[in-house]
Parts: structure tokens; C-alpha cells; sequence
């Protein structure tokens, strides 16, 4: 019986057990967005999961939308994150960036003067988000990028993997959900484009798949991956029909040979984002979403997931793996503090003592 704390290899990424911890934004970068000391030590304690995917971490200012975000595109940022890497690897364990882009999920409050908020189509989101500067803000209006700076955007993929792999990442993540840049360009409810890369499913994959392209011409296929959630209505998002669009992704990119697709499962009426993905991507699968150990163990003996992760649960649990195997009492996160400055609420969950 193959179990959560066995091990697994996700393209080149090789993991003590399959327990991984999934991206969360924290909201507790420094100056600059450059990850700092207190980020080192939320990480280190983590670091026994098989695999930390990060925080979703900007490519580049336009693509920043939160406030105290980290940034993988000054020379600062890089040095912070390697900070960050190095104390993991001391631990034993794994890290991969997540490249999250905002697109049109962001307020100009949040952002670098002169950076821009930039989407497939001017389409704004309705709600809105909290600022530092001005507390809560509409979502931007974007302005919809022109077909010849298209490319310049996808290279901040690339650059931003380049950067990761400086910083001492194993590997990067693509932030394909939630409804920030890259699902922008996949979904028909904000991608109104007439060029090539809207209107069909194959047109509007295009930018997703160039990405990718490039994260993996700078890091190798084996240490990229990609979050989808199809279907999902988040920030806003919306797509006629996701189970087209998804086949169609997975279709185009499953001869990539990606080290891992990263699914959120979601119980959607429009598309069961799952059975796309067994017909469609042929690699490694991390499920996630509300998996209790219990599910998650069926899930790896079965073969149908690879590994799975956890959010919520390694918030508050830094030793995670530890409490699931010895079926320790798991402690509850206190949501006051998911994005408050400082290590309260970050840093301070216990380990269980001996
Ligand atoms: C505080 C918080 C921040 C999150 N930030 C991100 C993020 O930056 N990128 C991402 O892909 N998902 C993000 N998520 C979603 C989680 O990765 C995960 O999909 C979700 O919480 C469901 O998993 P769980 O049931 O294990 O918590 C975030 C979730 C939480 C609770």
C-alpha cells in the first residue's frame, strides 16, 4: 500500500513523502517585496513537507495586485529568496516558486508607482481588495495589452524562472487559477480578444502555453508546474465553456512533460475538472482542496494522485507531517492574522512538544 509518507520523484523533483504544502500569500514581504528573516523562519518550519510550493510571488511590478507581496525580479528579492531556499534544503526539503501575475486582480494602492495593471481585455473585475495606503479599492479598470506586448509579458515568466533557479528554487509553478493573468487569458468572460490570442479555445490557451514554454526553456519541463481549478468562479471569472478550454490546455501541453499539474478540485456544475484532467494530462497529478489524510492516503494507493496538499492545515501545523503520521490533533488557524504584518499568526504555531 503506497501511503502520503512515501516517496515520490514529480519530473526531476525529488520528495521525501507526498505531502505538499500548497501556495498561500501571506502578506508579509518586506521593503522592496523582498522576502525577508521572518519569511526564512515560516518556511524552515515547513520545510518537512515532500514539496513547500511558495507563496504566489510577482514576476514583475505590473504583475503585483496585493499588497506586501513578494517580487522574483530585483536583485534584493532574489537574495532574499535565497535566504529562504538555502534553510529549507538545511532542513531536507523542497521548494518551488509560484509565478502569480494579478492581471486585472489589483489596486493601483498596492502597486509600484508606474507600474501598470494590464489583462487580455479592459474588462474590470466587480469587488474589491484591501490596500495599505487606502483601505478598501475597487479592482483596477486594466488596460487590455496590445498583440506585440504579449510577448514581453510571457518573457516575465521566463526571466522570473531564471531568477527562482538563481535564488536556489528546485523548480517553479505556474498560477494558472483564481482568476489572476493567466486564467484572464483562458476565460471567456475576460478574454474578448480578436487576435490570436482570444476568441477560440486554442487562441485563448495560447498565452498560458507560451508561458510555460518559456519557464521551461529556462528551467528544463522536469522542475515546472501549473495550478488550474477549472471552473472556478473566483475574483470575478468566468468561462462559457471550461470544459473545452481545459481539454484543450492539457491537450497542448501534456507532450511538455511538466513535472506535476496541480488541480484544485472544485464541485463545479460546469465541468468535473478531474475526469478533464485523467482524459487529458498523462503526468503526475497534486490534488488538492479539503483532502483529509484519510482521502488523501485512497487517493495515492489508488494511483490517482501523485501527491496532495495542504493549505489551511500547514498554516497552522508547521509540523504537519509529523502530527498525520502520529495522529496527533491538528490545530485550527486563526483567519485575523492569514495577512497581518508580523510573526503573529505566521511564525508562532506550535510543533507538538515531544
Ligand atoms: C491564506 C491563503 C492564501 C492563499 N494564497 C494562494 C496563493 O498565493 N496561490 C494559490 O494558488 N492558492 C492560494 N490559496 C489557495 C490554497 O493553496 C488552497 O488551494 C486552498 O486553501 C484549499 O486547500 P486547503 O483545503 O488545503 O486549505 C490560498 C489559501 C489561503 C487559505
Amino acid at each position: 500500500m503506497t501511503t502520503l509518507f512515501d516517496p515520490v520523484k514529480l519530473g526531476d523533483l525529488e520528495l521525501a513523502n507526498r505531502i505538499v504544502m500548497a501556495p498561500m500569500t501571506r502578506s508579509r514581504a518586506g521593503d522592496g517585496d523582498v522576502p525577508t528573516e521572518l519569511n526564512v523562519e515560516y518556511y524552515r518550519q515547513r520545510a518537512t513537507a515532500g514539496l513547500i510550493v511558495s507563496e504566489g510571488t510577482q514576476p514583475s511590478e505590473n504583475g503585483k495586485g496585493y499588497c506586501r507581496t513578494p517580487g522574483i525580479h530585483t536583485p534584493a528579492q532574489i537574495a532574499g529568496w535565497r535566504q529562504v531556499t538555502d534553510a529549507v534544503h538545511a532542513e531536507g526539503g523542497r521548494i518551488v516558486l509560484q509565478i502569480m501575475h494579478c492581471g486585472r486582480i489589483a489596486a493601483q494602492a498596492n502597486k509600484a508607482p508606474g507600474s501598470e495593471t494590464i489583462a487580455p481585455s479592459a474588462v474590470r473585475a466587480a469587488g474589491q481588495m484591501f490596500t495599505d495606503a487606502a483601505g478598501m479599492q475597487d479592482f483596477d479598470m486594466p488596460r487590455a495589452l496590445e498583440t506585440d506586448e504579449i510577448a514581453g509579458v510571457v518573457a516575465e515568466f521566463g526571466q522570473a524562472t531564471e531568477n527562482a533557479l538563481k535564488a536556489g528554487f528546485d523548480g517553479v509553478e505556474l498560477h494558472c487559477a483564481s482568476g489572476y493573468l493567466p486564467m484572464q487569458f483562458l476565460s471567456t468572460g475576460t478574454n474578448k480578444r480578436t487576435d490570436r490570442y482570444g476568441g477560440s479555445a486554442e487562441n485563448r490557451i495560447r498565452a498560458v502555453v507560451e508561458m510555460l514554454e518559456a519557464m521551461v526553456k529556462a528551467a528544463g519541463a522536469g522542475r515546472v508546474g501549473i495550478r488550474i481549478c477549472p471552473g472556478v468562479l473566483f475574483n470575478d471569472i468566468s468561462d462559457d465553456d471550461p470544459t473545452e478550454t481545459y481539454t484543450a490546455l492539457l491537450k497542448a501541453i501534456d507532450p511538455m512533460k511538466l513535472a506535476y499539474l496541480h488541480l484544485i478540485l472544485l464541485d463545479s456544475p460546469q465541468v468535473d475538472g478531474l475526469k478533464v484532467a485523467k482524459a487529458n494530462f498523462t503526468g503526475p497529478l497534486i490534488l488538492n482542496d479539503s483532502i483529509s489524510l484519510e482521502r488523501g492516503n485512497a487517493m495515492v494507493d489508488s494511483g490517482e494522485a501523485a501527491a496532495v496538499s495542504f493549505a489551511r492545515y500547514y498554516l497552522s501545523n508547521p509540523d504537519l507531517v509529523r502530527r498525520l503520521r502520529e495522529g496527533r490533533e491538528l490545530a485550527h488557524f486563526n483567519r485575523k492574522t492569514l495577512y497581518t504584518p508580523g510573526p503573529v499568526g505566521y511564525t508562532d504555531y506550535p510543533f507538538v512538544s515531544e
